[in-house]
């Protein structure tokens, strides 16, 4: 299963370890917090999601770099914000201390800030060769609406807004969808930007699919913050339940949500029904999404 996972994990990785050893050093300590945030771990799978969608599609594999590295370097900065003291307030990720316990707050407050702009110049610098400037130009525009106050940031704001509070089960599935599903559906939206596939219909059909994963892997995170344990999953099991946040199995308890989860990835594997591609290897990351046990 999900064969390529491992050798796209690593392509990703090799890639943003070379531009990292070639990067001007301003100041040591921000370029040493950037990069041990961003290369210490991690699953990839926004990466992989570009590559996977991208290769599906007739992407020139190549041109799937840029996206793949800047949706890692987004999604990093996104995850070490998540954990600063303001937020979160986690001590441990990717099985290491959290950016601001490596090093310290404003350190990390500055290494997220400066992978989130690394995003962008990753994906503007890259040397595209099959994707025209206007798909270009709607790469940049997805990766910013999607991680912005329409995406990530505004479901990050509504979690905290309704720390220690509860509400209804449609805002639970906004926010979710708003703090972890937009990056998902962001990197499917990538990997079809830089194929030749013009077709809105198949768009629709994939963001459907991303949809569906992209909720599912939330519902599958708050299912591990009770059932796993903290060496596997690399963050401190438990931590939704400390800070009382609200997420599926506090709303709905741990069977309904694992319902939830498996319905949602029965979804995604009906949307890729109607694509006239080999959908086997999406069809089979969805599966993962909700098999994982970090
Ligand atoms: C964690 O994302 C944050 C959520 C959106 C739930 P991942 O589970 O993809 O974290 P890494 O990248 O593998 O560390
Ligand atoms: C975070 O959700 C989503 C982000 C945008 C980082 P969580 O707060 O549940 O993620 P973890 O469990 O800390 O990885
Ligand atoms: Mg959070
Ligand atoms: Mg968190
Ligand atoms: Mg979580």
């Amino acid at each position: 299963m999900l064969a390529n996972l491992a050798a796209d994990q690593h392509r990703v990785g090799q890639l943003l370890l070379s531009h990292f050893s070639g990067m001007p050093l301003t100041d040591p300590r921000l370029h040493q917090a950037m990069q041990y945030s961003l290369l210490l771990g991690g699953k990839r799978l926004r990466p992989f999601l570009v590559y996977s969608v991208g290769r599906m599609l007739g992407a020139t594999p190549a041109d799937l770099d840029g996206p793949a590295m800047a949706i890692e370097c987004l999604h990093t900065y996104s995850l070490i914000h998540d954990d600063l003291p303001a937020m979160d307030d986690d001590d441990l990720r990717r099985g290491q201390p959290t950016c601001h316990k490596a090093f310290d707050e404003a350190t990390a407050i500055l290494a997220g800030d400066a992978l989130q702009t690394l995003a962008f110049e990753l994906l503007t610098q890259h040397p595209y060769q099959a994707v025209s400037v206007e798909r270009q130009l709607q790469l940049v525009r997805e990766l910013a609406r999607q991680s912005g106050y329409l995406g990530m940031c505004g479901g990050q704001a509504i979690d905290l807004a309704h720390t220690n509070k509860t509400m209804t089960l449609t805002a639970l599935e906004q926010m979710h969808q708003l703090k972890t599903g937009a990056l998902i559906c962001c990197a499917v939206q990538l990997g079809w930007l830089c194929s030749p596939d013009q077709n809105p219909q198949h768009l629709q059909a994939l963001l459907q699919y991303a949809r569906a994963i992209g909720l599912a892997f939330q519902v599958q995170d708050d299912i591990l913050d009770i059932e796993g344990d903290t060496a596997t999953l690399g963050k401190p099991q438990g931590s939704d339940l400390e800070a009382n946040k609200v997420t599926y199995p506090a709303l709905l308890g741990l069977t309904a949500a694992k319902q939830k989860a498996a319905d949602l990835v029965a979804e995604a594997h009906q949307a890729l029904h109607s694509l006239p591609y080999d959908t086997t290897e999406l069809a089979e990351l969805a599966s993962y999404v909700i098999a994982r046990k970090f």
